[in-house]
């Protein structure tokens, strides 16, 4: 659990590859809940997305860092996803794009890189009422997280989400070959690489409708909110025991 003064909800993190359909599910859950949803993904595709306006090297720790502590990186929550800003200018369309998406790709590797990250995100996420969707929110940001999920999917399915959702026409076997190199980066990277936290909820969609993975993931937040509650009932009564 999460504890932080004002607590207004579970923190709930959603983590898993790219195209497993986290963004959706995350902004779903969100809008029923009635909690924040951060994507932090562009968090990372802001800062990359100002590297190449900087003509900055993604490759180059230390200047990513000072560049981002010169952004002003901001999410607004949406009906679906988040509305991102750099430096007050929206980006929302732009960091979706492909030398984007490489760049980003790239910028997450570097250990300072994520720790900024970490940190921004923890203060975001830090009075609770939250889904927060990443690749390393249950093993690094919230580590304490309430509720877990790992979405997975066989990149096959994940290559074709990916491919239906974007309007350039691309030959899925190339989409296939980026989202496998992707996969690599972050599951080989020093720090935080993507994995599934050991009490993670894992779900695997690749045989699964948009609705009952989001219908599975409502089931696994209601056993921990009525957890939850009944902990603090007991907790309550508990504490009027005198003597
Ligand atoms: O989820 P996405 O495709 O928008 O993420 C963009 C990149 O950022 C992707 O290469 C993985 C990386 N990322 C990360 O390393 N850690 C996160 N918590 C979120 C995204």
């Amino acid at each position: 659990m999460v504890d932080a003064p004002g607590r207004r909800g579970l923190v709930i993190a959603i983590d898993g590859p790219a195209g497993a359909g986290k963004s959706t599910l995350a902004s779903r859950l969100a809008r029923k809940l009635n909690y924040l949803n951060i994507e932090t993904g562009a968090m990372y595709r802001a800062l990359a997305l100002k590297a190449i306006e900087n003509d900055v090297d993604v490759d180059d720790q230390n200047a990513l860092v000072d560049l981002a502590l010169g952004s002003k990186i901001t999410l607004e929550p949406l009906i679906d996803g988040n509305r991102v800003k750099l430096d007050n200018a929206d980006v929302s369309t732009r960091i979706r794009e492909k030398d984007v998406t490489e760049a980003a790709s790239r910028v997450s590797v570097h250990p300072k890189v994520r720790e900024w990250m970490v940190n921004k995100q923890r203060e975001l996420g830090s009075k609770g009422g939250v889904v927060m969707e990443g690749r390393d929110i249950g093993t690094a940001v919230f580590p304490n997280a309430d509720v877990k999920i790992f979405l997975d999917a066989a990149p096959e399915v994940r290559g074709n989400r990916r491919f239906y959702q974007n309007p350039v026409a691309e030959p899925s076997e190339a989409v296939l070959a980026e989202l496998r190199a992707r996969d690599e980066r972050d599951r080989t990277r020093s720090v935080s690489p993507l994995v599934a936290a050991n009490d993670a909820v894992v779900i695997d969609s690749t045989h699964m409708t948009l609705d009952e993975v989001i219908q599975r993931a409502e089931q696994i937040v209601g056993t921990k909110s009525r957890e939850e509650s009944g902990a603090r009932a007991s907790k309550e009564s508990g504490d009027r025991v005198i003597g």
